[in-house]
């Protein structure tokens, strides 16, 4: 399979593994992870994801770093081509072409959450939440959420950002800002980690997160456990796919997964660790609050601290680095797809994928003010943002890593598998093949089937 001129490669298996770390965590981690985790009830929930994560997520994302690897292009011919190549149809293209669209859709309200993390690293730093109440927090995240002019400024700003990354080209400057990101971010996470234990209720937190309740779990948050799993790895739309075009082939890509994994799982759980101590020390915030979760806590801990408004606008402006390098991932299948197939500019291609995210980004904007009630019965009863988050998180994703399971576990001759998992040991590879073969799109689709039942079942 040739390969394809306008795919850099990255300079080596440590670039890969920063790049796809960058992709992996981000808001997933830091913002969406604790309040989903907050709504629906701790330990169990945490259990099932951990458990998503490992038999789900981590097995699927070889399978697509894989076909990656492997097509040297992007999602929608990289899949083609393979399928061709291996005598299947080529419709199975179909998973890239969901995953650009679900990219899009995910990018349009991603930038305008990271926009809400740029705003806080400003008014961190200019001293609003110093020695401020929880209500006084509170109350400053809500006149946020009300101006729909303040919102789309930070979305546009954020959209401009990355904009530019992508359309320098993802190997080009990503690599080192991942590099530098990370350990600041494990430090910064350390610092407030540290806050929470000595001045929350660390014990009610850690009870929260590791108590395993079952009897509180119910169909809906598994399927949200699930879907999360794909979101915070980045795994069932292609940007793992377009990353994995760009990597060399030496490298081992279990490991590199595995290293991914596993550090998106512990950010997640710190994130966790540090923010709910302080949800459980302050009566005025709910862990069921919501999306505003990471913004009410943190900003109470900030306010109160010594060296506050540094500390916190450094964690905020971090966040924003890391929403950055994930966003990156999201646009860049669709762009991918725009030069290789059609011909476009770098430039021009990320400009027109980014502007369309951009605009449908008006969505959400609008979901927290003029239509926050705005609940349409073919919008599931959700706002739009609501309706946006369930449509890629629970089921674009799923299904797209349904799809790349069986494709790779079932459909790709042996050979190739084999030729791409050389540095893979036998007994490795055996056991991840079993996994993404049975287990891995069989839970996927249990869980999609008895929702679909739960969901039907009153209209007849
Ligand atoms: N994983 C990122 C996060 O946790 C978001 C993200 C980046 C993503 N690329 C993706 C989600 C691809 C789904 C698919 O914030």
């Amino acid at each position: 399979m040739s390969e394809n001129k306008v795919h850099g490669t990255w300079s080596s298996r440590w670039t890969f593994i920063f790049a796809a770390t960058g992709s992996a965590v981000g808001l997933g981690n830091i913002w969406k992870f604790p309040y989903i985790t907050g709504e629906n009830g701790g330990g169990a929930f945490v259990f099932v994801y951990l458990f998503c994560i490992a038999l789900i997520g981590i097995p699927i994302m070889m399978g697509e770093v894989l076909l990656g690897r492997r097509g040297r292009q992007n999602p929608v011919q990289s899949v083609s081509s393979i399928a061709t190549e291996a005598g299947r149809s080529a419709n199975w293209k179909v998973i890239g072409v969901l995953g650009s669209i679900a990219g899009l859709l995910i990018m349009s309200f991603y930038s305008v959450i990271a926009g809400w993390a740029m705003h806080y690293a400003v008014t961190t730093l200019t001293g609003s939440y110093v020695g401020a109440t929880p209500d006084e927090v509170g109350t400053a995240f809500d006149a946020l959420l009300q101006s729909p002019v303040a919102l789309s400024f930070w979305h546009t700003l954020f959209a401009l950002m990355t904009f530019g990354v992508v359309a320098a080209g993802v190997t080009k400057g990503l690599g080192s800002v991942a590099r530098f990101m990370m350990p600041f971010l494990f430090f910064s996470l350390f610092i407030l980690l540290i806050y929470s234990f000595i001045l929350g209720d660390f014990s009610a937190a850690f009870s929260f997160l590791f108590s395993f309740d079952f009897s509180a779990l119910t169909l809906d948050s598994v399927l949200v456990a699930m879907g999360h799993a794909f979101f915070t790895l980045g795994v069932g739309m292609g940007a793992i796919m377009a990353y994995g075009a760009y990597m060399p082939k030496g490298v081992c890509l279990g490991k590199a997964v595995l290293t991914v994994g596993f550090l998106d799982t512990l950010i997640a759980l710190l994130a966790g660790l540090a923010i709910f101590p302080i949800v459980f020390a302050t009566s005025a915030i709910e862990p069921g609050a919501g999306p505003g979760l990471l913004f009410v806590s943190l900003p109470v801990a900030f306010g109160g601290m010594p060296l506050g408004a540094i500390i916190g606008a450094l964690f905020f402006i971090l966040v924003t680095v890391a929403a950055w390098s994930s966003s990156v991932s999201l646009i860049e299948p669709a762009t991918a797809w725009l030069i290789e197939k059609k011909k476009f500019s770098r430039v021009k291609a990320s400009g027109l994928v980014m502007f369309v995210a951009w605009a449908l980004g008006f969505l959400t904007v609008f979901s927290f003010n003029e239509w926050s009630d705005f609940k349409p019965i073919w919008l599931l009863s959700l706002t739009p943002f609501d309706f946006l988050d369930f449509l890629t998180s629970q089921i674009m994703l799923p299904l797209g890593g349904l799809l790349i399971a069986i494709f790779v576990a079932w459909k790709l001759p042996l050979p190739v598998v084999q030729s791409e998992t050389t540095t893979f040991s036998q007994s490795m590879r055996h056991i991840w093949l079993v996994i993404l073969k049975f287990v891995s799109p069989v839970l996927v689709i249990a869980v999609m089937i008895a929702k679909l039942y739960e969901t039907l079942l009153p209209l007849f």
